[in-house]
């Protein structure tokens, strides 16, 4: 018998996390990102991640168009920025905001974020309600900063000790 959906979910809370926006750019549906903790290292060699991204998200639609995404990773200051990818603004706002170029795959770089991963997809498995898109790292981007994280359904900051 599974756990109720309430339990799990307060269960969930206390996995605390990073927070990261997840783009891509397609012909069809041009350049589209959405906030995301559901994202994990997958493999080593090769460089491979996952991310899990709710079928309804338009985003999704985009990935399976492109078969590319870049992982950019927030920074403790970049709060306003995770809410407008979450549903705060629409795509073409997100994008207006907030400054970003094109990576190797054509997929957003968000600027000034604390890294970034570009990923061509290698595979994709729909997991209840979620795709599972695992990508194959490309080229990654280390930036100086503090990680944005997410714990028990609020933004936190890392403690200095
Ligand atoms: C902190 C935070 C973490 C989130 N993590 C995920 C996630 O891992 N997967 C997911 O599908 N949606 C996640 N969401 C919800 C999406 O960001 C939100 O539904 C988004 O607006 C969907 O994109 P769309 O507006 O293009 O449909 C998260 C939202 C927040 C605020």
């Amino acid at each position: 018998m599974a756990v109720s959906v309430d339990d799990f979910k307060k269960a969930l809370q206390l996995w605390g996390s990073s927070v990261a926006v997840v783009t891509t750019q397609s012909a069809q549906f041009g350049v589209q990102g959405m906030t995301v903790t559901a994202f994990s290292s997958v493999s080593a060699n090769p460089p491979q991640v996952l991310v899990c991204i709710n079928e309804a998200a338009d985003t999704g639609l985009g990935i399976a168009e492109s078969q590319c995404f870049a992982v950019n990773v927030l920074k403790s200051t970049q709060q306003q920025l995770s809410n407008q990818f979450a549903g705060g603004s629409s795509q073409e706002q997100r994008f207006a905001d907030n400054d970003w170029q094109a990576g190797l795959t054509g997929a957003p770089i968000l600027n000034d974020t604390l890294m970034t991963l570009e990923c061509t997809v290698v595979d994709k498995v729909l997991a209840g309600t979620h795709w599972l898109i695992i990508g194959e790292v490309q080229a990654a981007v280390c930036r100086e900063g503090d990680p944005l994280i997410y714990f028990s359904g609020a933004y936190r900051q890392l403690a200095d000790n």
